[in-house]
């Protein structure tokens, strides 16, 4: 086969796959197929009528066929029916030539659009068979949240999606999220394509510089490196101060364009560079942890620590672009890359449970794993950009987690301590009856078989202590993040006491 691969769009009946499919051609000017219609074409009857009078196999029979003949083809973008992509085989044959995309719907939009039509022979009994369907599509690589969205944002998302690009919405404009094998090898492109010329100076610590940095700055005609002290520890005031007095030396002015290439230590810090110095420069974010792909460098929360406390000054700063280059992981520490892996699940937890599947934690799916952990945390910054709701989803076994590394003076690595908290908020969960034990036990086993620990051997009311001093505790009032159900979170306030003892 040669062209570009197909785009394929599947998801459960009603998330609106032909409507999106037909826009999404309009767009990128390709052919579209609704393999529905083409059945129906082919038996001459609409599709209740071929269940009724041929039954459901001879539809699936037709049905693979059909998608056997455009797995030959390509350069289309292709509706399938809700249940064409639920056999793994299915799968794996349009996956060969195609782009899968899953179209997700809350129950209470898809029941409100399956009302509108009578067209569809299986929707009587919808909401069992919506339960049974979710496992296969949480199986496909690319998912795409559809409630709440207008269709033009639902189109953009895809087409971003075909050239390895996600776009994020922020209340000041947007911009995009470029995730990509080698990608800042391509750095003088973006900057380009941004419009950033000039000076350009690149903000990275003592550990990243000599791998990264001095590449970075050989490939843009005019840059400086500024390399700071790697550790959390010098993510302070003093350093941002050290900073622009380096930055001043330099000639720093308006027009200088600061690409922050590192953790997010050291995401976060220069991002707070970039949001000050002069009222302000044009960020790029080159985030070189999974923690920062995933995490730090996208929703534009940027800061510093205090003596008093961990990111107690800090700014919103938009980046003009994200640029995840995969090949700079291979340098990380397995710890790290263990401790980026936590927030991964935690965003699998929370709304993509595809992300608990290890078959999408191996090498070659790794832009996949990127691009759908990156994707949750766009979705929930999209919607809550200055954390006063959703976001704290985020914020899943947090609670419990930096309460860890408080009592520990920090010996805990940060994932690790994630991966302890939610694990115990998945059993405090399970204690109020929000989720079955099965759920507990497929997040306690997920972490461990990363390398993560799912418990520590602390004293309880030492680490309750430790958790009351959360900032988000109002007036002694508990308040956690809680799960109620694999991809939904739900934040409990005024818990008691001793229902949190339990679990510790
Ligand atoms: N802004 C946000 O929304 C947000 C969200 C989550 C976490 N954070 C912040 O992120 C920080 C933690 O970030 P982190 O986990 O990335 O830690 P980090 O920045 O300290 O990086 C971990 C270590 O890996 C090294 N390193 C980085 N990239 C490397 C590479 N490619 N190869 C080899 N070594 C590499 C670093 O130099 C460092 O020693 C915390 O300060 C936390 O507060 C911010």
């Amino acid at each position: 086969m040669s062209g570009r691969e197909n785009i394929v769009i599947t998801g459960f009946m009603g998330t609106g796959k032909s409507t999106v499919g037909q826009l999404v051609a309009a767009k990128l000017g390709r052919r579209f197929v609704d393999m529905d219609d083409v059945i129906e074409e082919r038996f001459g009857m609409p599709i209740p009528e071929i269940f009724k009078r041929h039954g459901e196999a001879i539809f699936r029979t037709v049905e693979r066929g059909l998608a056997q003949e455009l797995s030959t083809q390509s350069d289309l973008v292709i509706a399938t029916g809700g249940g064409a992509l639920v056999p793994v085989e299915m799968r794996d044959l349009m996956g060969r030539t195609g782009k899968l995309i899953c179209l997700n719907a809350d129950k209470d939009e898809i029941s409100a659009r399956l009302s509108e039509t009578d067209n569809r022979p299986l929707a009587a009994n919808w909401e069992a068979l919506f339960e049974q369907r979710q496992l296969a599509y949480a199986a496909i690589p690319n998912q795409i949240e559809t409630s709440g969205k207008t269709m033009e944002a639902i189109v953009c998302e895809i087409v971003a999606m075909r050239d390895g690009r996600i776009q994020v919405r922020t209340p000041v404009g947007g911009y995009d999220i470029w995730i990509d094998e080698g990608i800042l090898r391509d750095i003088n492109r973006h900057v380009d394509g941004l419009g950033l010329h000039g000076h350009v100076v690149i903000v990275t610590n003592e550990t990243v510089a000599p791998l990264y940095g001095e590449p970075l700055a050989s490939r843009l005609p005019k840059a400086d490196i500024i390399a700071v002290k790697d550790g959390e520890e010098y993510k302070t005031l003093e350093t941002v101060s050290a900073l622009y007095d380096e930055m001043l030396a330099l000639g720093a002015d308006r027009n200088t364009t600061l690409v922050a290439l590192g953790g997010g230590v050291l995401g976060d810090m220069a991002g707070y560079v970039a949001a000050t110095y002069m009222r302000g420069l044009r960020l790029i974010q080159a985030p070189t942890t999974l923690l920062a792909m995933v995490d730090s460098s996208v929703g534009g929360k940027v800061g510093v620590d205090m003596p008093q406390g961990k990111n107690l000054i800090g700014a919103f700063k938009q980046p003009e672009a994200v640029l995840v280059d995969t090949e700079v992981l291979e340098t990380l520490p397995p710890l790290q890359w263990r401790c980026g892996m936590a927030e991964v699940i935690k965003h699998g937890l929370i709304s993509r449970p595809a992300l608990l599947d290890p078959e999408m934690w191996e090498t070659e799916n790794l832009v996949n794993l990127l691009r759908d952990a990156i994707q949750v945390k766009v979705e929930v910054v999209e919607e809550d950009p200055f954390e006063q709701g959703i976001r704290a989803h985020l914020n899943l076994g947090h609670t419990f987690g930096h309460a860890i590394e408080k009592v520990t003076r920090y010996r805990v690595p940060h994932g690790e301590a994630v991966a302890i908290g939610i694990s115990k908020a998945a059993q405090l969960s399970c204690n109020r009856g929000l989720i079955d034990k099965q759920l507990v036990e497929k997040v306690v086993s997920t972490f461990e078989r990363i390398g993560l620990p799912v418990d520590i051997d602390l004293e309880p009311e030492a680490w309750y202590a430790a958790m009351s001093t959360d900032k988000k505790w109002k007036a002694g009032k508990s308040r956690f993040v809680l799960l109620k159900g694999l991809g939904e979170a739900t934040v409990v306030e005024g818990l008691p006491k001793e229902e949190v003892l339990a679990v510790l």
